[in-house]
């Protein structure tokens, strides 16, 4: 169906997914520009100037907060907005209500940004933020679920495509995650304290903590890999069965996983033992969407030489199938007995983060923002180009650093000698990590000024050119859309 620009332009709801998009290439230059200035600091600890605002305890949280909630939440919202009006074929539900999500989400990420560095936090890791705050998110949240689902319910297209089923099952647990997990008794404007305990509170925490690194950053960004794959290779999925079972197997093991952060705890024998059985199920369904994502370029692979965009989401896509078959492997009690409190762990965290989360979202940028603002293409594919060749670089130093920095320390602290005393001081082991922090320094801030790269990159795609084609057509051949009607007949 083609359709004249003005119909399409008031077909959908572009405005909201513009926003996001562009806040997703700021949020990503502040929160990785943070992790470049915390990775420094553990070379250099006196980089926080004797200020308790720049200190590593709290510029930390605002890393992760920044690069998981900001940057990641903003292509996130952009992604499902986007996805859902075109394989809905309806424009977005009550427009004044995603406005409310861009803007609220944005004072959620500034109260951030202000609170964190004041050392105003829950302390609990990943929900760092305080009671007001997170009240604000519960709106901002319920809102999202009335925007995404309220379109859903007034689809012109009998299907629901796949990724619209990661989308929503990532908004519904996040919903249910935040708020159990943020149960708390304010005792202050700024202070409040778990209505856990102990045992109990570790438990609630990581199942919450697992799940919003199995729901935030992983089932969402599966719904933006099904879309955005087929879309840049211009194949169908792989197989349309397969993300089916894919999205039911991932769904229902993530929820059983969480013990796995606390192993060898006072958490009861038997949920630690639960928590490494379903982790290690979790690698089927893992690589079976990985495979599915890889397959989906079959007949297409000659493109890869030329487009640098397709570069992007298939290296994610290997990084996805790394990251998890190194999770599973960390969750068996006596490879965790090694991995815990090490190094290890963060590069786990940022194969899957830098390798995974951030390019597809590079991947899915690159795509959607001369769609966005009608330009024919980005302004230089060059870049894209030289962004991929920094990013891949970058995150490889990163994280073999870690890698091995890891199982140095975990191998140093565990050695004894015949008399049954330590070898090595724990000091002994920070000294000789110093090496590899330089080495992730510098993969770190070669990741980072590759975000500058695309900041450019957009920057000249959105002011430099004429718009060639105000508003996107309705693609008649599009191989999302003509997969999920024939996945309907
Ligand atoms: C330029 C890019 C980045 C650099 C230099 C960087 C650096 C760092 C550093 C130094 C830490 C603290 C490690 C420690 O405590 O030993 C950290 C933690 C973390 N970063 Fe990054 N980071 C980057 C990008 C990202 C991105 C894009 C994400 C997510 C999408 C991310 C997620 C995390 C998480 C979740 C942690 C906490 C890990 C844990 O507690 O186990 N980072 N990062
Ligand atoms: C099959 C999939 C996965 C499994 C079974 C898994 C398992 C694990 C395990 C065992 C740990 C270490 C827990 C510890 O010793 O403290 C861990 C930590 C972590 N993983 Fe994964 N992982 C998976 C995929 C991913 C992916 C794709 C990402 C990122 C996109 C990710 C992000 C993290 C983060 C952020 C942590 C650090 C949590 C913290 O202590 O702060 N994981 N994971």
């Amino acid at each position: 169906m083609a359709s004249s620009p003005a119909a399409t332009a008031e077909t959908f709801n572009y405005t909201v997914v513009r926003q996001f998009a562009i806040m997703t290439v700021v949020w990503g230059i502040v929160g990785m520009l943070v992790g470049v200035v915390i990775a420094a600091q553990l070379l250099w600890p006196q980089l926080n100037l004797d200020i308790p605002w720049l200190t590593y305890g709290r510029l930390r949280p605002l890393h992760t907060n920044a690069v998981i909630f900001a940057f990641g939440g903003s292509a996130l919202f952009a992604a499902s907005y986007y996805v859902v009006q075109r394989t809905c074929q309806a424009r977005l539900f009550c427009g004044k209500l995603a406005a409310f999500t861009f803007w609220g989400w944005q004072l959620v990420i500034l109260s951030a940004a202000i609170t964190l560095p004041l050392g105003i936090t829950t302390s609990k890791e990943y929900a760092e933020l305080e009671w007001p705050i997170d009240i604000l998110i519960t709106l901002v949240w319920v809102a999202y679920a009335i925007v995404f689902f309220g379109t859903i319910v007034k689809r012109r297209s009998k299907h629901i495509y796949v990724s619209n089923w990661f989308f929503g099952s990532y908004i519904l647990t996040i919903a249910i995650l935040h708020i159990v997990n943020n149960i708390e008794m304010p005792v202050s404007l700024w202070k409040s304290y778990s209505a856990y305990a102990g045992v109990q509170d570790a438990m609630v925490q990581w199942w919450y903590g697992h799940n919003a690194v199995g729901f935030f950053l992983t089932t969402s960004f599966l719904g933006m890999m099904y879309y955005f794959i087929p879309k840049q290779a211009e194949r169908p999925i792989y197989s349309y069965r397969l993300s089916i079972v894919h999205f039911w197997a991932l769904a229902f093991t993530y929820m059983w996983a969480g013990p796995h952060h606390l192993l060898y705890t006072s958490l009861p024998d038997w949920t630690q033992s639960l928590g490494m059985v379903f982790s290690l199920i979790l690698l089927a369904p893992s690589w079976g969407g990985m495979i599915n994502g890889i397959m989906t370029l079959s007949g297409a692979w000659h493109k890869l030489r030329t487009d640098p965009i397709l570069k992007f989401m298939v290296v994610s896509l290997s990084f996805y199938g790394m990251s998890t078959f190194e999770g599973s492997m960390m969750s068996i009690r006596t490879v965790n007995a090694l991995s815990h409190y090490t190094d290890w762990t963060i590069g786990h965290v940022h194969s899957g983060a830098l390798g995974w989360v951030a390019m597809i979202t590079f991947g899915m940028l690159y795509y959607l923002i001369p769609r966005l603002w009608g330009r024919e293409k980005m302004y230089s594919t060059r870049l894209i180009e030289v962004h991929f060749w920094i990013a891949t670089i970058g995150v490889v130093l990163y994280i073999a650093a870690m890698w091995i920095a890891g199982v140095m320390q975990g191998l140093m602290w565990r050695a004894t000698e015949a008399d049954g005393s330590l070898t090595y001081s724990f000091v002994e082991s920070v000294k000789s990590t110093y090496p590899f922090y330089m080495i992730r320094l510098m993969g770190g801030a070669l990741y980072f000024s590759g975000m500058l790269v695309m900041a450019y990159n957009v920057f000249k795609t959105v002011m430099g050119q004429t718009p060639v084609n105000p508003v996107i057509p309705l693609e008649t051949n599009d191989p999302v859309r003509s997969i999920a009607a024939s996945a309907n007949a």
